[in-house]
């Protein structure tokens, strides 16, 4: 299974970076995942050439040679980032979308509610037809106090994130046949 994890903030300190980090080497048995950055992405203007910036060709051409997507999302006002809705404007307007493939939402916050309100929020944004993206109802991970949930290796240390996240992952790779 070969999945790309895009982290969902142009921020250079992130914890919702730090598990897409730790999911790529907890999963790696599992599924290879190489980890996406959205900086350096200028903002959408909808040109009328529909020519997507370099790093949004080289992205959508990842997302196509992929299985599956993973977004991990920080939450900004109860919202999305506006740097991931960028990244996703622009691959509506001049790419294929998310290509069909299946999407796995994960997210980290600082309050207790680990991105519960940026999630739905995100999967409102997803279930645009432009999008052509999959994603499962009703289920994401919710990583709340994500500014101490991990240890100095960057490793997830409450029994319960690492039980929900498993059960999230497997789900995940069963509804979509993925292995
Ligand atoms: C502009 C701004 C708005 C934020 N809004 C929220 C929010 O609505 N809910 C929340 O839990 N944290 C909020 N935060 C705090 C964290 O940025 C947020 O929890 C984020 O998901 C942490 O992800 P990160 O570590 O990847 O940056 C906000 C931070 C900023 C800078």
């Amino acid at each position: 299974m070969k999945l790309l994890g895009i982290v969902g903030t142009n921020a250079e300190k992130s914890t919702n970076r730090t598990l897409l980090q730790y999911m790529k080497r907890h999963f790696a048995p599992k599924a290879e995942i190489e980890i996406f950055e959205i900086d350096q992405i200028p903002l959408f203007d909808k040109p009328d050439t529909k020519e997507a910036p370099q790093k949004i060709a080289s992205l959508a051409a990842k997302i196509h040679a992929s299985d599956g997507v993973i977004i991990a999302t920080p939450e900004y006002d109860h919202a999305v980032p506006a740097a991931l809705l960028n990244v996703l404007e622009w691959l509506t307007y001049c790419e294929n979308g998310l290509d069909d493939k299946p999407v796995l939402v994960v997210g980290a916050s600082y309050g207790c509610m680990g991105t519960l309100r940026a999630q739905n929020h995100l999967r409102q944004v997803l279930d645009a037809p432009e999008m052509k993206a999959h994603f499962m109802i009703g289920q994401g991970f919710l990583l709340g106090q994500s500014l101490a949930a991990f240890d100095d290796q960057g490793n997830l240390t409450r029994v319960d994130d690492q039980k929900a996240l498993d059960e999230y992952f497997a789900n995940f790779a069963a509804a979509y046949e993925l292995s």
